[in-house]
């Protein structure tokens, strides 16, 4: 072979390799997938930590975008955002629902259109998406129930302030609260007032003042969330009377409702996991081809004084908080 000849070999090997090596760091170059993530409403530390925890499960996946969209707490505007992620085409869309009925079609049309959607943490109604994640409401309910019966001996006036009621969580937080109060069988047990705070602070304040105003003597307050059990805890505290009654809320984020019981402002919270880092991996799941489980339930926490530094008490299956060993409490 000539020099030339030689050369010419080196060369074209050479390139057949970078050509190799370049196919090859091709072929592992992930695959660029857009996440339409619909959010209801941001203003609620809740919401926020959903997003954050979606942003960072995200990030450790490169070519994983996500598009954010925040409705505001109005439905119609979600149901308008839904509708934009199917025009853009994104890859799959991750919803967490304002309300139930009005998110309903646009989450079908959405799935019908062959986009793969998974609802987070509120439910829409039927079966016209790929993936519900979120914790069990009503179990969650049970618990604060039963812990506050056992809590008060059978025996008091309760205040309960409800999330948004066209919700599955405000509703089914509800059902689960009576079922543990077991009323029926604790004649001394009396809710006196209840009202739908829609999941907000300064509207659980505003109904705590009315019952405030009723009621001479208020032993509980339960509301559906933190923010609307520290409204209340505001209301009572302007009138004097925050000695006067224990507050219960759910949700227990670290920097919420875990700071008001260590406070002191709070006598128990229940967590309420966001299942934002539990969309991802779903998604992720779902790109690779995976057939995912229609429903998937995440579970729950309860804290008080008491437990909150050791961690709190898992949320049994009935309803009830175990301790670590798992004895009842
Ligand atoms: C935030 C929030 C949370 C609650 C959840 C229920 O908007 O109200 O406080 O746990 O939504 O969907």
């Amino acid at each position: 072979m000539t020099r030339g000849g030689r050369t010419k070999t080196v060369a074209s090997l050479l390139a057949v390799g970078l050509g190799l090596a370049g196919a090859s760091l091709h072929a592992q170059a992930p695959k660029r997938r857009v996440i339409g993530m619909s959010q209801c409403n941001l203003g609620e530390p809740w919401r926020q930590q959903m997003n954050a925890d979606i942003r960072k499960a995200a990030a450790a996946h490169p070519g994983l975008e996500v598009v954010f969209k925040d409705a505001q707490n109005d439905s119609l505007v979600q149901r308008s955002h839904v509708e934009e992620l199917v025009a853009q085409k994104v890859d799959l869309i991750v919803i967490s629902p304002r309300e139930a009925a009005a998110l309903t079609k646009p989450v079908a049309q959405a799935f019908e259109a062959g986009i793969p959607v998974i609802v987070l943490d509120r439910a829409v109604l039927g079966d016209k998406f790929t993936c519900f994640i979120g914790a069990d409401n009503r179990q969650i309910g049970r618990a604060a129930g039963e812990w506050i019966r056992r809590t008060l001996g059978g025996k008091g006036r309760i205040v309960e302030l409800e999330g948004l009621m066209t919700s599955t969580p405000g509703q089914d937080r509800h059902t689960g609260f009576r079922e543990g109060l077991d009323a029926a069988k604790n004649p001394g047990l009396e809710v006196v007032f209840e009202a739908d705070m829609q999941w907000l602070e300064p509207n659980a304040r505003r109904e705590m003042e009315s019952a405030l105003a009723r009621f001479p003597k208020i032993d509980l307050v339960y509301a559906h969330n933190d923010p609307g059990a520290h409204g209340a805890w505001l209301a009572a505290r302007a009138a004097g009377r925050e000695g006067e009654m224990r507050f219960v809320g759910i949700d227990a984020l670290s920097h919420e409702g875990l700071r008001y019981v260590r406070q002191g402002v709070l006598d128990a919270t229940l967590e309420y996991p966001t299942g934002g880092a539990e969309a991802i991996a779903t998604a992720l799941r779902i790109f690779a081809g995976e057939t995912v489980e229609k429903k998937i339930v995440l579970g729950s926490r309860l804290y008080t004084k008491e437990n909150v530094d050791a961690g709190g008490a898992a949320v049994s299956a009935a309803g009830q908080a175990k301790d670590e060993k798992g004895a009842r409490r």
